[in-house]
């Protein structure tokens, strides 16, 4: 039986990957050291470039890579990071095709599965990335599909990305629950239709009034509650 926290006829759990599954900051994290002293407001750029140029080509209309987007904000953090070791940009990108998972994410998604309920990544990252990712941390028995917005061309929070779960799980909107630390994200997955949580680890304050999460939860072991 789905958990409380479900509204009854919940079929599948939809995850987002980066920032939710994957600590997106990890890979800066081990290098820290050889980054420098700016390590932290570079991942800062990185992540924030990354996600805005996903946003700006989408409402143009346009369509690149993910991968190619993060390899374009991180060379932009790196030219607003000038103390930033530049050398260490390769192993930067290496280590973002491994990222660490959260340490709850296994046994959560598991628990889910147990109870009946199907998992699957609705991200941004195109297919290598995010196979890499989920092979790295060993996810990939635990996840019943694993999709890109790749196959709609056009990033999150458009429909369109989001209309993907729906039809490969053959669901409908209000079968799906969506999760995502992102809040951007659970604010286009509310307007779609999803019953949407959002995973505010680090108690940020809220936003998109107006598309408000179902439930916020501190980690994702709470979903098994
Ligand atoms: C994802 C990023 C954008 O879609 O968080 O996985």
């Amino acid at each position: 039986m789905a958990p409380p926290l479900f509204p009854a006829g919940t079929k599948a759990v939809v995850f987002d990957a980066y920032g939710t599954l994957f600590d997106v900051h990890s890979a800066v994290a081990r290098h820290a050291a050889r980054v420098g002293p700016e390590a932290a407001r570079l991942s800062e750029i990185w992540r924030a470039k990354q996600l805005e140029y996903s946003w700006v080509l989408s409402l143009a209309g346009r369509y690149r890579s993910f991968w190619s987007l993060t390899e374009e904000a991180l060379d932009h953090a790196f030219a607003r990071c000038p103390g930033a070791d530049v050398s260490v940009r390769p192993l930067l990108l290496d280590a973002y095709r491994s990222l660490d998972a959260y340490p709850e994410v296994r046994a959560t998604l598991d628990g889910l599965r147990a109870r009946g309920l199907r998992t699957a990544i609705l991200s941004n990252g195109d297919p290598a990335m995010l196979g890499a990712a989920v092979t790295s941390a060993d996810l990939a028995g635990s996840l019943d599909a694993v999709l890109s917005v790749e196959a709609a061309r056009i990033f999150k929070t458009s429909p369109n990305a989001y209309h993907l779960a729906i039809e490969d799980l053959a669901l409908n909107e209000d079968e799906i629950v969506f999760v995502s630390s992102n809040r951007w994200d659970v604010a286009g997955a509310a307007a779609f239709g999803f019953t949407a949580v959002w995973v505010n680890r680090l108690g940020l304050p809220d936003e998109y009034g107006d598309l408000a999460p179902h439930a916020v939860i501190a980690a994702l072991d709470a979903l098994l509650r």
